[in-house]
């Protein structure tokens, strides 16, 4: 690989977007960043102040606020990144149920988004990046040099988040997880502010039928022409 690029991965939840933005971050020994876990960290911060009540975001209190909220992401020594508030590595504490829908309540309001948005531009000013999230190939860096939109089925996704949480201990039902799925989908297409959409120059990748391996083959063969 030649010129060092921006990746963009963009896609559903539960499609897998992590594991392949990860991957192709490591093939290229690149810097690779969840912003799902920017976003959940703002919801898990909102919620402990308080600011979140049943499914309501009290926005002015939130707006008054954020700027006291300091994150950062840090690489532990087995490799992982982890997310932090403060000094508080909050990394597991975000991966709840709860923490996925706080996430999607408060990354449907216009100042978290353009907060999140200045941070992760910033990240990418020396490039050499793998960002995953919703908007990153549309908003962030739309002029990345590779895009990437995952799809996958709902119900293969709802199938592999229910494997996941349960394996964590969380009690839930595969049709609970489905109608999760089903109503943050919903949200991220919907909402007003930066809803989830396929930019025009993204490449999709459906994994619905493949296997981990097949997929990471097929993205580093796009990473491969990208970077040529
Ligand atoms: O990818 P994830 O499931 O960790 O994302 C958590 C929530 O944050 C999800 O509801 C979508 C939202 N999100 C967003 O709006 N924009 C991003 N760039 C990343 C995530």
């Amino acid at each position: 690989m030649t010129k060092k690029i921006i990746v963009a991965v963009d896609g559903y939840s539960s499609c897998g977007k992590s594991t392949i933005a990860k991957q192709l971050a490591k093939y290229a020994g690149y810097t690779y960043i969840d912003t799902g876990a920017m976003y959940r960290a703002v919801g898990l911060w909102t919620r402990r102040n308080g600011l979140i009540v049943g499914e309501n975001v009290d926005e002015g209190k939130l707006k008054a606020n954020l700027s006291n909220l300091q994150l950062s992401f840090h690489r532990l020594d087995d490799g992982t990144q982890h997310i932090f508030i403060g000094e508080e590595d909050v990394e597991s504490q975000i991966r709840t149920l709860e923490a996925s829908n706080d996430a999607s309540l408060v990354s449907t309001i216009g100042f978290v988004r353009r907060r999140m948005v200045a941070m992760q531009q910033q990240m990418g000013e020396q490039k050499g990046i793998v960002m995953d999230g919703r908007d990153i190939g549309t908003v962030v860096f739309p002029n990345a040099e590779l895009k990437i939109f995952v799809f996958a089925r709902p119900e293969v996704r709802a199938q592999r988040r229910f494997l996941e949480l349960t394996q964590k201990g969380e009690q839930t039902t595969y049709d609970e997880v489905l109608k999760a799925v089903e109503e943050r989908d919903y949200r991220d297409t919907h909402r007003a502010e930066s809803p989830l959409r396929q930019a025009e120059d993204a490449i999709l990748l459906d994994n619905s039928d493949l296997t981990p391996e097949q997929q990471l083959n097929k993205a580093i063969e796009l990473l491969e022409k990208a970077t040529k």
